[in-house]
């Protein structure tokens, strides 16, 4: 299997004060070290040649890792948890995760709170833009410990919305180092996650692990059903596992929900195995970078080559885009999703979406909100996904183009891979 090639791994980095973490202090997120990656990104003026890992851990968010908030809260005991939205969708808009999460098929997506995505995320106006979310039907939001300060906003919004009655969900996700871990540790980190949050029990708690050499998943994984056995999280799931070791953990007995996997129009990896493997165990799929950063969209139509990237989602996609094909015939995509689009009176973004909700297994789609940024909520246009379906004819025209990109299981492997050393 081939692997990325040193051309897909470096990227051309726009000089953008921007690529800077940001942690919650009164009231605002304040500026905080940058971790070596965000350093990376941050070298002025010259494009950046980024390691493997750098790039890995760009992808994943870690520009923020390890300058968490130190004024965690104390969690307030919730009543638990039927949600009820006041949703303005439609039923089909909803799947049961888990046998009793009514989670919504667009996820907003909180990376985009953690710095390097183009603004400076301010506490008050990312709540209000939640609570929008929440009250149009987007009930179910997607972050992680290593988000910067997303988990702590979610505490915010719960301190304000939530003590009674179950006002969203919030799957969060646990990205260790790759290392042995103690129980000590696991309870430790799932402690900060609950704290942050201001919660008494994750609804999902999505386990990352970098290096499948490193047999320490197991027993990590052992440590989380116990932290469910006793309540503090309610579901266990995956972010970012292969087929082979996501099937091995669900047939030696974790009760694994879903999986976050990388999932769009342009990377269809999990059709090949992933797909079958989770329909096959009752799991759900949860798809990420289905908008590629927002390059699926009407704005980029037509456009040239960019150079330089507003966010690093941007900047992840860009390097998917040119591994999978280049902009060319990324040009001849949009075109294709436009004619789409068109005919069912919907936008470029509602193709995508829509694309990867009726794939099998597909539980849900992961959008990226920028929280707080005017002129940024796309709620009422995202809507529309659940007031259409493609046919074979949409499938085919845009199957046509797809099929003309590299085969990305063999360039870049399993979903996941991207993540993982050779
Ligand atoms: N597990 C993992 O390893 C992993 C990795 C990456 C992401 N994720 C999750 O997935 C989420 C999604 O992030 P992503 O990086 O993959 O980005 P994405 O969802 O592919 O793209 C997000 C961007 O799409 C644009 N957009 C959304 N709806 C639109 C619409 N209707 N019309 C036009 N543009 C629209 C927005 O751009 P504007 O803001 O410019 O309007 C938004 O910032 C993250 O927040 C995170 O929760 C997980």
């Amino acid at each position: 299997m081939m692997r990325f090639s040193a051309v897909t791994l470096t990227l051309a980095v726009a000089s953008s004060p921007t690529c800077l973490a940001w942690v919650p202090f009164s009231g605002s997120l304040k500026r905080a070290s940058a971790s070596p990656s965000a350093r990376m990104l941050m070298t002025a003026g010259q494009p950046s040649r980024l390691s493997r890992r750098s790039l890995m851990e760009t992808s994943l968010g870690t520009a923020a890792a390890g300058i968490i908030a130190s004024s965690l809260h104390t969690p307030t005991p919730r009543a638990s948890a039927s949600l009820t939205a006041s949703s303005e969708l439609p039923e089909d808009a909803y799947t049961l995760l888990g046998g009793d999460m009514k989670s919504c098929k667009i996820l907003n997506g909180m990376w985009q709170l953690s710095g390097g995505h183009g603004y400076r995320p301010q506490v008050g106006p990312a709540v209000s833009d939640m609570r929008k979310h929440f009250e149009a039907g987007f009930n179910t939001f997607d972050t992680a410990d290593i988000y910067g300060g997303a988990e702590d906003v979610v505490g915010s919004y719960k301190r304000e919305y939530g003590t009674k009655e179950n006002q969203g969900l919030f799957y969060t996700k646990w990205v260790p180092r790759p290392e042995r871990v103690s129980r000590a540790a696991v309870k430790e980190a799932i402690g900060r996650s609950l704290q942050r949050m201001d919660t008494t029990r994750l609804d999902l708690l999505q386990f990352h692990w970098w290096e499948y050499g490193y047999p320490y998943y197991m027993d990590a994984l052992q440590y989380l059903q116990e932290i469910q056995q006793d309540g503090g999280i309610r579901h266990v799931a995956l972010t970012n596992f292969d087929t082979k070791r996501m099937s091995e953990i669900y047939d030696a007995g974790v009760p694994l929900v879903s999986n976050q996997v990388q999932y769009s129009l342009l990377d269809q990896r999990p059709n090949v195995l992933m797909a079958p493997a989770a329909k096959a165990r009752g799991m759900s799929l949860l798809a990420y970078g289905t908008l590629l950063g927002g390059f699926f969209s009407g704005q980029w139509k037509g456009k040239p080559d960019p150079k330089g990237f507003e966010t690093v989602s941007q900047q992840k996609y860009y390097n998917m885009i040119r591994t999978w094909g280049d902009w060319a015939l990324f040009q001849e995509l949009l075109q294709a999703m436009d004619g789409v689009a068109e005919k069912h009176q919907v936008s470029i973004p509602n193709v995508a979406v829509r694309w990867v909700l009726e794939q099998p297994a597909v539980g849900g789609a992961i959008v990226g909100c920028r929280f707080g940024l005017k002129g940024k909520a796309h709620t009422e246009d995202n809507r529309a996904v659940f007031a259409f379906a493609l046919d074979k004819e949409d499938r085919e025209a845009l199957q046509a183009v797809t099929e003309r990109g590299r085969d990305l299981m063999k360039v870049i492997g399993d979903c996941g891979a991207e993540y993982r050393r050779a």
